[in-house]
């Protein structure tokens, strides 16, 4: 189990027993893609791919940070934390930064980190790493932070230490998620509601398209300022759009040419994208996963043709699962240019979809695909005991 390995690692490093063992999962996402930073609705859920932290106050001014699956130790005055080349650690001390700027001390400590959440699939392994440290420290210091101030921590560390301007699902998700339970986010009020989802009888399957993200967080970042340069165009006429959340199509439309052709269909997309998340749990609710796919299949056709965030991969692979027996529906999944689809399968045609889409993929793009059936978990959580053998 990678949470005994993790410990195990850490009594190696550090010859110490870790005085807490943390799981923070990564999530997926079923719909609602680039509306959170747009103040709008997101449904996501925490899954079984986590990082795992074994972690230790040192009493020394030293934090050590050792990462499990790049075996390297990358250490810093406990006082002095900054952004360096370290992109691993980085992640980690941005949160540790977000605690100083609260005022909180934090002396040295030691930590193990490592997991299975694979990394640039779209699957918030960031967030996972984030939202764990942040778990963990606010349990050793005793600081009592409550989960969203948390989220919103490590939202900020991704800001401030990895130059990504995200919204606040992933962080959400993984602090927020809750076993067999999808979560859907008011991205505004922050008011949340659970809704059942049982993968026993319909299966999530992970395609990972093996194109890493790179493009992703320059590209993101763009997004967001068409989204701003959107929203200001639009309240100089309706004075009520304080975000795209507020605009409707037709308010859009109507400005479609001072908004310009790309702005308008960032817009028009971040729109129908909320009016499709709300549709979404609808047809959850009411137990209709046929309705929901197909609202899946809108959202990734709206990410490829209005907001330009998916590739070639990703669309070679939902349009596999589009003709493929038993598939509820799929999309990308994420900040987009790579990483994961999402599937949802009947239970009894999985086996027959991965074999089926995992030849089309290798005849079509030559990428060997890799693919998870995932559940959902609950959120960050403390493990106990703290030290396994
Ligand atoms: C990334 C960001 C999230 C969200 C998604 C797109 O995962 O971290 O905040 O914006 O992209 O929906």
């Amino acid at each position: 189990m990678l949470a005994e390995s993790v410990s195990a690692a850490f009594q190696r490093q550090f010859h110490h027993t870790p005085t807490l063992l943390v799981r923070a999962p990564g999530r997926v996402n079923l719909i609602g893609e680039h509306t959170d930073y747009n103040a709008g609705f997101v449904l996501p859920a925490a899954i079984d791919k986590a990082i795992y932290f074994a972690i230790r106050l040192n009493n020394t001014a030293t934090t050590q940070l050792y990462s499990y699956d790049n075996q390297a130790l990358y250490t810093t005055p406990a006082t002095e934390v900054q952004p360096g080349a370290t992109l691993w650690a980085n992640y980690l001390l941005g949160v540790v930064a977000q605690f100083q700027k609260r005022g909180i001390q934090v002396p040295g400590f030691d930590c193990v980190f490592g997991g299975n959440v694979p990394i640039g699939a779209g699957l918030s392994s960031s967030a996972a790493v984030e939202c764990g440290l942040a778990f963990a420290l606010d349990q050793l210091l005793e600081t009592q932070l409550d989960r969203m101030t948390l989220a919103h921590m490590a939202q900020k560390a991704e800001h401030e230490f990895a130059g990504v301007q995200c919204g606040l699902m992933d962080q959400f998700a993984s602090l927020f998620g809750q076993a067999g339970q999808v979560v859907r986010l008011d991205c505004r009020s922050l008011a949340y509601e659970y809704f059942p989802f049982d993968t026993s009888a319909c299966h999530i399957v992970l395609c990972n398209s093996g194109v890493k993200h790179s493009l992703a967080s320059s590209e993101y970042n763009t997004r967001r300022q068409e989204c701003e340069r959107g929203v200001a165009i639009l309240q100089q006429h309706y004075p009520a759009v304080q975000s795209l959340r507020d605009a409707t199509w037709e308010q859009v439309q109507a400005l479609r040419e001072e908004l310009g052709e790309v702005v308008c269909r960032r817009c028009l997309y971040v729109v129908e994208e909320n009016l499709r998340v709300e549709a979404a749990c609808h047809h959850l609710a009411a137990g209709n996963l046929q309705a929901f796919g197909q609202e899946m299949y809108a959202s990734h056709a709206g990410l490829r043709d209005q907001y330009e965030v998916s590739c070639r991969e990703l669309d070679v692979l939902v349009a596999a699962a589009q003709t493929a027996p038993g598939v509820f529906g799929a999309r990308m999944m994420g900040g987009g240019f790579g990483g994961c689809t999402i599937n949802l399968v009947e239970v009894n045609q999985v086996e027959e979809f991965i074999r089926s889409i995992s030849s089309q993929y290798k005849q079509q793009t030559g990428i060997p695909l890799e693919t998870y059936q995932t559940t959902i978990m609950a959120g960050v959580e403390a493990l106990e005991p703290a030290v396994v053998h």
